[in-house]
């Protein structure tokens, strides 16, 4: 679980903003996903596709100038999917403030092989008390989707 864990940091600029200097939201979800998709390709070494983003809620402006660093974990394997969650945290490099958590998301990202088909990705090992109730956590999700799907259908 822990090889797959990935980090990733950057400075938001101008480019990525409003005028009045707030990023983007999509400029954000497109740096979780991101970060989602390298978390599952490290896990499960083929193509992946994100299938599934939830609830996403904003609890931080994030500025222009300041630090947004990315932090992506596996939670839940399935057969073929893979649940990530991914955690913003922003910090301003001006001042001794720590980092605080600005909006974290659950993604479901699907392995497929070289047919665009959804293929077996390697189980998860489990080592602490934490990671196995997180896993029970995405297990419950998994199945509420698969039902929520199930009656669409
Ligand atoms: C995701 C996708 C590959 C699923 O294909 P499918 O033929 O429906 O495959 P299945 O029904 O066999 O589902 C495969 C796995 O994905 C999961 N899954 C499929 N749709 C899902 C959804 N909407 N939410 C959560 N999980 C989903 C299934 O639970 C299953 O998991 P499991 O193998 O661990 O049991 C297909 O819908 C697709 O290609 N979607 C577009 C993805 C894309 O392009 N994303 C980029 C952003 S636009």
């Amino acid at each position: 679980m822990a090889y797959s864990q990935t980090i990733m940091s950057q400075i938001v600029l101008p480019e990525q903003a409003n005028p009045a200097g707030n990023i983007h939201g999509g400029e954000i979800i497109k740096m979780m996903d991101n970060a989602a998709y390298v978390v599952a390709r490290k896990h499960c070494r083929t193509n992946v596709v994100t299938a599934r983003v939830d609830e996403l809620e904003f609890y931080q402006p994030i500025f222009v100038g300041q630090l947004v660093t990315c932090k992506g974990q596996l939670v839940f394997v399935g057969r073929s999917s893979m649940e990530v969650l991914v955690q913003i945290e922003v910090e301003d490099l001006s001042s001794d403030q720590p980092p605080v958590v600005a909006l974290k998301a659950f993604f479901t990202m699907v392995a497929l092989d070289e047919n665009c088909r959804p293929v077996e990705v390697p189980r998860l090992i489990l080592e602490t008390e934490q990671e196995k109730m997180a896993f029970e956590e995405g297990e419950k999700r998994y199945q509420l989707y698969k039902r929520k799907r199930q009656k669409k259908a």
